[in-house]
Formats: C-alpha cells, structure tokens, sequence
C-alpha cells in the first residue's frame, strides 16, 4: 500500500440517480416518494431558458417540504459559463439549503470551475448559518473535463462523486453518435475470415474508456463513480446491460431519467445473495487461513490470498449499507401510504427479472 491513503467521500448509497426537472411541481411532488437512492433536480439541460426562474422557485417551495430531509437530494445547476448559476446557488442555499445535500456541477472543465462554486457555497452557507457542507458530484461530459478529471476530482473536500454525461460528451468529443448511451453498431471489429470466408462482426462499448477512466480518477481520490444516462427508457435489457458493465468496471450507481429505470438500477448495483455468501465465505477462509499463518489459501479449486480479503469486504460492506438504506426507504414509503393513503412502492422489481 502506498502511504497516501485516499479518504473516502461522505458514504451515501448511490445505486439509482433519479433526474426530475425543476419546471414541474408535480414530477418533484412524486420523485419526494420514489424508491431512488438520490433524486437530483434539475436546473440544467431540462428546463427551457424561459422557465428558469419558475424551476428555481419550484424547487425552492418543493425543498422546504420537510419529507426532503429524509432524502438524499442534489440540485443541478446550470453551467458556469451561464448567467443562471449565481442565482442558482443563492437562491437555492440561502432559501432552501437545509434539505439540498449535494450540489450537481455540469460540464465541469477545470479544478478552478470547483473551486469558484466551492468559494461562492462557502459564502453562502456561512451567511445563512449552515451547519453542514453541500457535497459536490461532477459531470465529466466534456472533452476538457474528461482531459483534467484528476485534478477535478481532487479540487475540493466537498467533492463526493464523478458522473460520467455521455450525451454532452459525445458532442464535445464529436463522436459520431446521437443516441444517450448505448452501443453503436459502427464500433466494431470484424474477426480474420474462416475457412469458409465468413467473419464475424464484435461490437465494442465505445465508451469503455470514458467511463474505467473516471472509475480510475473517482477512486483514486476516494470518490464514488456513477454512470450517467441511458436515453431509450423503453429497453430495460438495454439499460441493464449498460449498468452490469458500469459496476464490472466499478461504478457504483447509474441515473435513472426515467422512474422505470430506478427499480432496474437498484436491482443491478445490489450484490446478489450468491455474491455476498461467496465473500463471507472468503472472509471465512482468510480469517482461518491467517490464523493459521498462511498469506493464500484454495477455496472452490481457485486461489485466494489477502487481496481477495479487501474485495469481499467491499462487498459484504456494500450489502450491509444497501440493507439499512432499503429500510430507511421503506419506512419513508410506509409513512407516505398512510399520509396519502394510497399505495407507494418502496422497491420496485423489474418485471420478469428474478435475483440469483
Ligand atoms: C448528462 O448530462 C449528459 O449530458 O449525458
Ligand atoms: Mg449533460
């Protein structure tokens, strides 16, 4: 181990990302109750230029509700680059900042952009008497963030997550796409031809980089990495591959920009029952194996040695704060069906997709 230790962000379960537009009352009414882990609400890239007023003081009036301090909540700004963003964070903070917990930065580009909203939170918050500091999640989606995510990540103790934007980055790099998300048919490869002739068509993930890249900058700073949209909300398989190869590569939650993406999120960054046995079963044959004096041991007909104790850890952990965050959400459901009386889904399972 090297002896710079990365601290880790403030831990906050992060599996689903539900994005609410600010310009409507009633879509931040319901996302108060919906099973996502964070709701963020959005000032940015949902709202029309002519509504962002009325979006602001949406959500000004909807996070004085006081069910929003049960809830993780994030607010997105507009860019830096606009004339928006000052009010948005004054008005918001000094309005309604005791229940907003993060603050969304878009098109992040440089360490300074942080540390200029940084400065101006700082302001705020202190001249409203805020006890606790607004974390920060980043939006790598441009080709100058993606070129300065180290020093992004680094530029702030507030900083808690990196996300990867595809849509804005596929603009900014000019890739040739107009999908959010997704594989393009025109990333491929084709195999050397058989006997025969034939030659198969591979098709890659083309944002493979993009994202292990922000997975490298998010963890090596002790930050969370989440992937960003998957426009088509009617392909859940779709959707579902996306996030499996975002958690292969170390995500830990992904944006839901539809609430029939929240349930399919959840479901996928939840360690499955047969994962979380396996790493207490490694947990359990490393304690032996150390008490033992032994540095590896088989389990199963495979090698396990110290290394394997620091990933089942991470998974057993995970289980443990997903188990407790399911309750809390749980008993905040439970709260609303007797309030409204009507019937609120805490966990919502994808149809048809059972857990191992
Ligand atoms: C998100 O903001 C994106 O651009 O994909
Ligand atoms: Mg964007």
């Amino acid at each position: 181990m090297s002896f710079t230790i990365p601290k880790d962000a403030t831990a906050r379960l992060n599996r689903s990302e539900l994005a609410v537009p600010g310009s409507n009352l009633k879509f931040l009414d319901r996302a108060l109750q919906s099973p996502a882990d964070i709701v963020f609400l959005d000032l940015e890239d949902a709202v029309a230029p002519d509504d962002k007023d009325n979006a602001r003081k949406n959500i000004i009036q909807s996070l004085q509700d006081e069910r929003w301090g049960k809830r993780t909540v994030s607010l997105r700004i507009n860019g830096l680059d606009t004339h928006y963003m000052y009010r948005d964070v004054i008005d918001v903070i000094e309005q309604a900042g005791e229940h907003l917990d993060l603050i969304m930065i878009p098109k992040v580009g440089t360490a300074a952009d942080v540390y200029a909203l940084d400065m101006l939170v700082t302001q705020v918050e202190d001249a409203v008497g805020l006890k606790k500091r607004i974390g920060f999640e980043m939006i790598i989606e441009t080709a100058l963030g993606m070129a300065n995510i180290d020093e992004i990540a680094a530029a702030s103790p507030r900083n808690e997550s990196l996300h990867f934007g595809v849509a804005d980055y596929a603009a900014s790099t000019k890739a040739r796409t107009t999908a959010i998300g997704g594989p393009n048919p025109a990333y491929h490869v084709l195999t050397d031809a058989d006997e025969a002739g034939n030659r198969d068509i591979h098709w890659g993930d083309m944002w493979h980089y993009a994202i292990a890249r922000m997975v490298v900058a998010a963890r090596a700073n002790g930050l969370r990495a989440i992937d960003g949209p998957f426009g088509d909300f009617s392909d859940d398989a779709g959707y579902v591959a996306q996030a499996n190869r975002a958690a292969v590569l170390g995500c830990e939650g992904k944006w839901a920009i539809h609430p029939s993406q929240i349930g399919l999120a959840n479901e996928t960054f939840t360690p499955s029952k047969a994962e979380v046995d396996k790493a207490k079963r490694i947990l359990k044959a490393m304690k032996e194996a150390t008490d033992a004096g032994m540095g590896a041991v088989a389990l199963d007909g495979r090698l396990i040695d110290i290394a394997s104790i620091k990933q089942a850890e991470v998974m057993v952990s995970a289980s443990r704060q997903i188990a407790a965050a399911d309750k809390r959400l749980k008993a905040l459901a439970d709260a609303g069906k007797k309030a409204t009386g009507k019937k609120v889904t805490a966990k919502k399972k994808p149809a048809g997709k059972k857990k191992k």
